[in-house]
């Protein structure tokens, strides 16, 4: 029989030891922070959806986070781009993402992640809610939460996506929506090792919007540690559409009556989607209104999308032959990134962590045909008993060491020419992505890119190295 040697075990503890690692964020008040700096966090983000839904196979072993070439080309644009956090949509709880998140984690991105997937019984359906809030939908969730919990860059989990879509899923669904984010976070409460944020991502409908933040952002009974509320609230929004629309300015496009609906809100508020496309190509001219003065109140938000489909949000074009190209709108968006000003997106705003969180009642419901009950479905048969136990032989996905920063597949730029020397750049723990270079850190001071390149390559050289010297000292012997 094979025994692992003293020596090797040694060298994969010593690399185990140096995995770089994100710091956690976590929820306070209306903000997002930095767990370790208080430094606030703002989300500068894209929807990462290789293929779209239509591209999502579980049954073919890939997922957006199962290739890791793949995801080193997108890291290496990402960074470049600016981006802080990504929202992957559909994911297979049971499949293998730790070099891609690794490599996500190691450029200092984030990762907003989609409980729920349009597979049958893999999210609520608002045709049939009773029937839908199944044992078979929760334990999916739970596996997704097993996958993704021991990730340093797991920022949250969406529970739920636009089910209140209409003024008539906003009379019945309100409810349910609660109750899957209770059985979430009391999973998560039980089996992960950190509280990790769970939140719900809206369609833009004005109609129900101001309801839905107010029903899920409430305490039932005044409870302030009421699992089934919402840790934050995302905003899909295409309501600002390029310069030369009627609507790419802060009244038209009614970003204005957003700042005054969410002035008071006591969770994070942010666009878990945006960039309207019906000016093309897009300039993104929301950019520095978003992350200017609206950011007393939101905390960013994502683009979306990366990758280009037929529907025509993309940044990147992919081709099958493995090749890929940037768009114009990937170079816009990087120049209005590049304006803003990280370190003063991170200072924070004590008022908005002060807020506290409303006790829920129908007066919080301004609409007469939107769902003003708080009480909740309970949790279907064996759900509690899946609580205690853990999900069986759930997949938990874990950091590994990256060792790989050079991209192998080509990129061509906007205008054409092969981009030469693509690869991530490794950051050290204390740091995040940010734009123009930029990173975050808990010492305040912004270190040039040359330096984090550095120490990125240090550490990774170090247990590259003494690997390389024991087992050589090993040979030896
Ligand atoms: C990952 O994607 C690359 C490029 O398309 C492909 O060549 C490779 O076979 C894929 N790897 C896996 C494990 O599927
Ligand atoms: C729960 O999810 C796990 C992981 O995907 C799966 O192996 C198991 O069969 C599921 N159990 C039930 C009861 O659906
Ligand atoms: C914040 O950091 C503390 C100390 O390391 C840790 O115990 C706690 O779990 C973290 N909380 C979150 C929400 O990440
Ligand atoms: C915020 O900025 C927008 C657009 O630049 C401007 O119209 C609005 O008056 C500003 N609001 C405040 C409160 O400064
Ligand atoms: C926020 O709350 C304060 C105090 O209750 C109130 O005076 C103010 O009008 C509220 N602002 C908004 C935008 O709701
Ligand atoms: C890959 O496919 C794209 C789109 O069809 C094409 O423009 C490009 O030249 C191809 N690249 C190679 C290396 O074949
Ligand atoms: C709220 O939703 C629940 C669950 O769908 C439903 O039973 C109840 O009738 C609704 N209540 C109101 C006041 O709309």
């Amino acid at each position: 029989m094979y025994r692992l040697s003293n020596p090797i075990l040694a060298v994969l503890l010593l690399c185990a030891t140096f995995a770089l690692a994100v710091q956690n964020v976590k929820v306070q008040g209306a903000d997002f922070v930095n767990n370790v700096t208080s430094d606030r966090f703002q989300i500068i983000g894209v929807a990462y959806q290789p293929g779209g839904s239509d591209g999502f196979n579980p049954g073919s072993g890939i997922d957006p986070l199962s290739n890791g070439t793949l995801c080193l080309r997108d890291a290496a644009l990402m960074q470049q781009l600016g981006v802080n956090t990504i929202r992957i949509y559909n994911l297979d709880p049971d499949l293998n993402h730790d070099d891609c998140v690794s490599i996500f984690n190691g450029v200092g991105i984030y990762m907003l992640i989609d409980v729920n997937s349009p597979l049958p019984d893999q999210s609520l359906d608002p045709g049939n809610l009773a029937s839908s809030y199944s044992l078979t939908y929760l334990n999916h969730t739970f596996a997704v939460v097993e996958a993704f919990k021991n990730y340093p860059n797991t920022l949250g989990f969406f529970s739920a996506n636009e089910v209140m879509d209409t003024v008539g899923t906003g009379a019945t669904s309100p409810p349910y929506i609660r109750a899957v984010t209770r059985d979430i976070k009391d999973y998560i409460a039980k089996n992960s090792p950190r509280q990790i944020p769970v939140g719900y991502s809206a369609a833009d409908v004005s109609q129900i919007l101001t309801d839905s933040w107010a029903y899920l952002s409430c305490d039932i009974n005044g409870n302030s540690n009421d699992p089934s509320r919402s840790d934050f609230f995302g905003l899909n929004s295409y309501s600002w559409c390029g310069p030369t629309s009627p609507t790419a300015n802060y009244e038209a496009s009614g970003y204005n009556t957003l700042i005054s609906t969410f002035g008071n809100t006591s969770i994070p508020v942010f666009f878990s989607e945006y960039g309207c496309n019906k000016v093309e190509p897009r300039v993104f001219d929301e950019v520095p209104v978003l992350y200017g003065n609206m950011t007393s109140v939101m905390s960013g938000g994502l683009v979306y999308e990366y990758y280009e489909e037929s529907n025509d949000y993309g940044l990147v074009s992919f081709y099958s032959n493995g090749t890929s190209q940037l768009l114009v709108d990937y170079d816009n968006l990087q120049k209005q990134f590049n304006t803003l000003n990280v370190k003063a997106l991170e200072s924070m705003d004590s008022s908005a962590t002060a807020i506290k969180s409303p006790s829920c009642s129908s007066s919080l419901i301004s609409s007469s045909g939107f769902n003003n009950s708080f009480t909740l479905p309970a949790a279907p048969s064996g759900v509690s008993q899946l609580i205690d136990s853990g999900v069986k032989n759930a997949n938990q996905g874990k950091l590994v060491t990256v060792t790989d920063t050079a991209v192998t597949l080509p990129v061509y730029s906007v205008s054409g020419s092969l981009i030469n020397n693509l690869a991530i750049k490794l950051l050290p723990n204390d740091e995040s992505n940010g734009p123009n270079g930029a990173t975050t850190t808990s010492s305040g001071a912004s270190p040039s890119t040359t330096k984090k390149g550095a120490a990125g390559k240090i550490q990774a050289g170090l247990c590259g190295s003494a690997a390389m010297a024991i087992v050589l000292a090993f040979l030896l012997l």
